[in-house]
């Protein structure tokens, strides 16, 4: 059989080189030719219109749960894969607070099993410590073996500041990075909200950012004294992001940061509305520290966005905030998110949602690398100018809890192409 062939015809090409008008012709799974006009492209090939559009590698996110195994109602790989695919990525890294977590050889295949047939690339994370539960480091090495790069405890921080420090000597032997969610479990306590003026009104428990701060504050320390790559998962608060900001003029190469849409466009105010949809942890926080995060972004002390895509079934979601869930589904919404509302240039958006997450992840060889001929065809086609509103019911994602439901975004994905395959056309998902 003739191998397939996707002209992506009109559009301009953005990548970590620059930009041009090109035409791209995809052939198998590779890119075959890059050039000004390609015209119809050869007899056979399908013609997907790029033009007004930005043809550009495909989206990776370090933070995506897709609650496989174990939490299926909520997502399986194959349905946040979809979500993805429909968002603009081409690969996504899993988050192993799963059911149970990915902490062994045996889930980390399953996970690799399941993933096969999805339509973008998955790429477990492995957990720190078994069962997450904080107290024995899980074998990272027989995990690494299977090609597991990023390992982090999400959901929870590992507290015990020795044992992070084992976790982080043990990863770097292996050339792997450790992702920490910051929060510090004591300060937090069971806050369900950002710590403030807000909680207090509402008469809320309230999280404080300072939970954040001093994780961010040690692990620096640990980065430092351990030469390890440490990433630093969903930053919210101004202190954090400063911290940061000094920790790499001061010289620490070794730690990357992390952003997600929501610390970046949504406030604790949202809080006010005692709807559960809009609890995550760490918490939404105050104007002044979306500001922050949006300085961190424009001046490179916050290196990634990650979605944080965190579904949750309604019974998870419709009971009083402190019993709630927390989390937020944003694969489907985090580049038209960005786009509407950070106001950054393309060429720095898809610097923070491609090539540097894929880079982060080890990912270079097949995702976020140049538009050029021979390498792997894993792309997406973004309309700039596309408006359109959220309508939780026709996301792909099996779970329904976005903290975007009504709003107008400017911005998104048209068409992806994972390994050659359209897998998303028109907005439509293929399979
Ligand atoms: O709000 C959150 N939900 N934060 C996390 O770090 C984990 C996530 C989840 O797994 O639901």
């Amino acid at each position: 059989m003739a191998e397939r062939r996707v002209l992506l015809r009109g559009g301009t090409v953005v990548d970590g080189t620059g930009s041009r008008k090109a035409d791209v012709l995809v052939v198998g799974s590779v890119i075959g030719e890059v050039a000004a006009d390609l015209g119809a492209g050869p007899r056979g090939a399908l013609v997907l219109d790029a033009e007004g559009c930005v043809v550009t590698p495909g989206l990776v996110d370090v933070h995506t749960h897709l609650r496989e195994p174990g939490g299926e109602e909520s997502e399986t790989i194959e349905s946040g894969a979809r979500a993805a695919a429909l968002g603009g990525y081409t690969a996504v890294v899993a988050m192993p607070n799963t059911t149970p977590a990915a902490d062994s050889a045996d889930v980390v295949r399953y996970v690799l099993d399941q993933a096969r047939s999805a339509c973008c690339h998955v790429q477990p994370a492995g957990c720190i410590t078994v069962g997450r539960e904080g107290k024995v480091l899980a074998p990272m090495a027989e995990m690494a073996a299977l090609g597991v790069r990023l390992f982090t405890d999400d959901g929870t921080g590992v507290q015990d500041p020795s044992l992070m420090r084992r976790a982080l000597e043990y990863a770097s032997s292996l050339g792997a990075v450790v992702a920490q969610h910051c929060e510090d479990a004591s300060l937090a306590g069971a806050g369900c909200m950002n710590e403030g003026e807000w909680s207090s009104r509402l008469g809320l428990p309230g999280r404080p950012s300072l939970s954040e701060d001093v994780m961010v504050v040690r692990d620096l320390a640990l980065a430092r004294l351990t030469g390890a790559r440490v990433h630093l998962m969903h930053l919210s608060s101004a202190r954090s992001v400063e911290a940061v900001r000094q920790a790499k003029a001061a010289g620490l190469a070794n730690v990357s940061a992390e952003a997600t849409p929501h610390h970046l466009s949504l406030t604790e105010a949202l809080l006010g509305s005692y709807d559960p949809v809009f609890k995550v942890n760490p918490p939404l926080r105050t104007p002044a520290d979306v500001e922050a995060l949006r300085h961190g972004l424009s001046d490179g002390t916050i290196d990634v966005i990650g979605t944080d895509h965190a579904p949750h079934p309604p019974e998870a979601k419709q009971v009083p905030m402190c019993e709630a869930a927390p989390g937020m589904i944003g694969l489907e919404t985090a580049l038209s998110v960005v786009l509407t509302d950070l106001g950054l240039p393309i060429e720095r958006v898809l610097a923070l949602m491609s090539w540097q997450p894929a880079r982060l992840v080890g990912l270079t060889e097949s995702q976020g690398g140049p538009i050029v001929p021979g390498a792997a065809a894993n792309i997406c086609v973004i309309d700039l100018a596309r408006r359109w509103t959220v309508d939780p019911a026709r996301l792909a994602s099996r779970s329904r809890n976005t903290p975007f439901a009504g709003r107008a975004l400017t911005g998104r994905s048209r068409h992806t192409l994972y390994a050659g395959e359209p897998v998303v056309v028109g907005e439509e998902a293929q399979r």
